[in-house]
């Protein structure tokens, strides 16, 4: 498919099937996340799967708390946009996309923000390319998940994406 238009035609998606990815689409895809530049070419970034149904429970319980906690204070614009944009506090992707991926970047490598965003980027065009969904879902907070999977200090949360196939597309 021509990069342009795959780049156009790529949407967040916020409705998900439970169907499977086939272990070797969802390695290539992420595989495609190592293809990025990156500072001093250090890669600092690591992608963890979870698909355990109990984990992505907890991880949507958490999630639906924040982000309720996060909206009550947020200002107008961004209550007008997820009302525009029908975005619900109610975060069932996180449980009916088959995998979510969190990146995590490594705080101790140089511009480690930075390059781990742009892997991101690779990633979430890889999936559109494999036919597949992802949303970059960003919490009010990360906390929790540095808990929750037990993470070292120097790795740091800054994305849970739901990849699989989307219910209406
Ligand atoms: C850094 C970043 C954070 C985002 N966080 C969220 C989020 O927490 N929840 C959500 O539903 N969408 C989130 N999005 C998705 C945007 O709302 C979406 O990309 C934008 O509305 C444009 O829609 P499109 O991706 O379909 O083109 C985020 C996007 C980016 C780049």
């Amino acid at each position: 498919m021509d990069l342009y238009k795959l780049m156009k035609n790529r949407r967040s998606t916020r409705e998900y099937i439970t169907k499977k990815i086939p272990k070797e689409k969802l390695d290539s895809i992420l595989q495609a996340g190592q293809f990025s530049p990156s500072g001093a070419n250090q890669k600092p970034f690591v992608y963890i799967v979870i698909d355990e149904p109990d984990l992505k429970k907890k991880i949507k319980n958490y999630c639906e708390l924040i982000d309720k906690n996060f909206f009550d204070n947020s200002p107008k614009v961004l209550k007008k946009f997820m009302k525009g944009r029908k975005i619900s506090l109610k975060k069932d992707f996180l449980v009916d996309a088959p995998h979510l991926v969190i990146v995590a970047g490594e705080t101790d490598k140089p511009s480690w923000l930075e390059s781990t965003w742009i892997s991101i980027s690779y990633v979430i065009l890889a999936a559109e390319y494999e036919g597949l969904a992802t949303l970059t879902y960003t919490p009010a907070e990360f906390d929790f998940l540095k808990d929750l999977l037990n993470l070292p200090e120097n790795l740091e949360p800054v994305l849970i994406m739901p990849i699989g196939y989307a219910k209406n597309r």
